[in-house]
């Protein structure tokens, strides 16, 4: 069996194949994960501060499954102790070994390595998500203990590589024989928790005293700058082509930002050329659309996007898709109700779908998952379409998106 685990994941299992997880051999079963939680140790009573997680969709004890990066290079085999209901499993890893790659890849190095380059000597850790502030700190501590000193870089993440740079700039200022080593540590919720395990990977680098470099300032650029995907979801009919298209063409005209369009139907001539209605395809439709949409948008683009995404889930994985390369999301839900839909039944569509020609048709034999969470709602029924445009500039100007 085969898998590919989430960014986070795949983040969690280097560190876990590097040894910078020490003690840990796996990801946490059941009874680790509470004793965790509850004080901060395995069940065994090691400490250890933060759950360390793998999501499965199937898989028995026993069973062998080789985990995949995204391009599907195998990295390691995991060997299935237990798996909760949903889907959380655990077990113990063996990698396999795979060249490390990415920006900065000869910078991943791990914490033996390390330890052997530091042959005993005093390390002094320093891990940083950003920029370091002050060094004269650094410095005078790391005199005081005679120790070297080590900068871990927390390279998960879109920001990874500006945070590498960041410290290959540090080290320029600082004592000769500085390290760097590129540490791609995901950031944990909670700040205490966070700053224990980074603790811990200092530890397994060599580290016998460990700085906290300053949390970055968070300067996301003004909304004009940022990507932007406006999702339109709704039936089939209900307008929402026509308000995209419409949208379009008033960003066209006003000229301050590059638009990317992606209607449903266009997209199912090309992108997504011969798969069906079924809720499989459906979802794969949606998932294209969405990774189109987010690659535009992590270049500051503004993506339309008009298919009718049925089901709510896919929708919010299109979201996360797009927040996750720092751009915004804007859900607009285009909810002319499904008579007027049938009563314009433009395309005849519904008239097929009535008479039975056309299986799982939207909002007749297929289910559409009304959004609780739409930035707009936008009822077509009695308003023009010029006005329902206007709605949309409206939101994309009050929330400084166009000017
Ligand atoms: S989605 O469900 O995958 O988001 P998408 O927006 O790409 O759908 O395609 C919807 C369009 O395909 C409709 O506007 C309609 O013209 C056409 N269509 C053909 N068969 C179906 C069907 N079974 N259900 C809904 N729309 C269909």
């Amino acid at each position: 069996m085969e898998w590919t685990p989430g960014a986070y994941e795949l983040a969690d299992l280097e560190l876990l194949l590097s040894g910078a997880f020490q003690p840990l051999s796996g990801f946490l079963g059941h009874d680790d994960l509470h004793t965790v939680h509850e004080r901060g140790t395995l069940a065994d009573g090691t400490p250890w501060p933060a759950p360390v997680t793998l999501h499965l969709p199937e898989a028995a004890p026993g069973d062998e499954v080789t985990l995949l990066d995204p391009e599907g290079v195998p990295l390691a085999v995991l060997t299935v102790a237990e798996r909760e209901p949903d889907g959380l499993t655990s077990g113990p890893i063996k990698g396999l070994g795979a060249p490390e790659h990415g920006p900065f890849a000869r910078l991943r190095r791990t914490p033996a390595q390390i330890r052997e380059e530091l042959d005993g000597r005093a390390a002094l850790a320093v891990t940083m998500r950003g920029p370091l502030d002050d060094l004269t700190e650094i410095v005078a501590t790391a005199k005081e203990l005679d120790a070297v000193i080590v900068l871990l870089p927390l390279s998960y993440g879109e920001t990874g590589p500006a945070v590498v740079r960041a410290a290959l700039r540090a080290k320029e200022q600082l004592p000769e024989g500085t390290l760097v080593v590129s540490v791609p540590l995901a950031p944990r919720e909670e700040p205490e928790i966070d700053l224990e395990l980074r603790e811990h990977v200092a530890t397994a680098y060599g580290a016998t005293e460990h700085l906290a470099g300053p949390e970055p300032v968070r300067i996301p650029g003004p909304p004009h700058r940022r990507g932007l995907v406006v999702f339109f979801t709704g039936l089939s009919g209900s307008g929402k082509s026509t308000i995209a298209r419409g949208l379009r063409d008033s960003l066209l005209e006003l000229g301050t930002r590059p638009v990317t369009y992606l209607d449903g139907d266009v997209v199912r001539h090309l992108l997504s050329k011969g798969l069906t209605f079924s809720k499989s395809d459906r979802d794969l439709n949606i998932r294209r659309i969405g990774f189109v949409a987010a690659e535009a948008a992590r270049h500051g683009g503004l993506a339309i996007c008009a298919p009718i995404a049925p089901y709510a889930a896919t929708r919010e994985e299109v979201r996360e898709m797009v927040e996750s390369v720092g751009a915004d999301f804007l859900l607009v839900h285009v909810s002319t109700p499904l008579e007027e839909c049938e009563r314009r039944d433009r395309k005849g569509l519904y008239a097929k779908a009535r008479a039975g020609l056309i299986p799982e048709f939207t909002g007749v034999s297929d289910p559409y998952e009304e959004p609780d969470d739409a930035d707009l709602i936008i009822d077509t029924t009695h308003i023009s379409i010029e006005a329902a445009v206007t709605q949309v500039l409206g939101a994309l100007r009050s929330g400084g998106w166009v000017r």
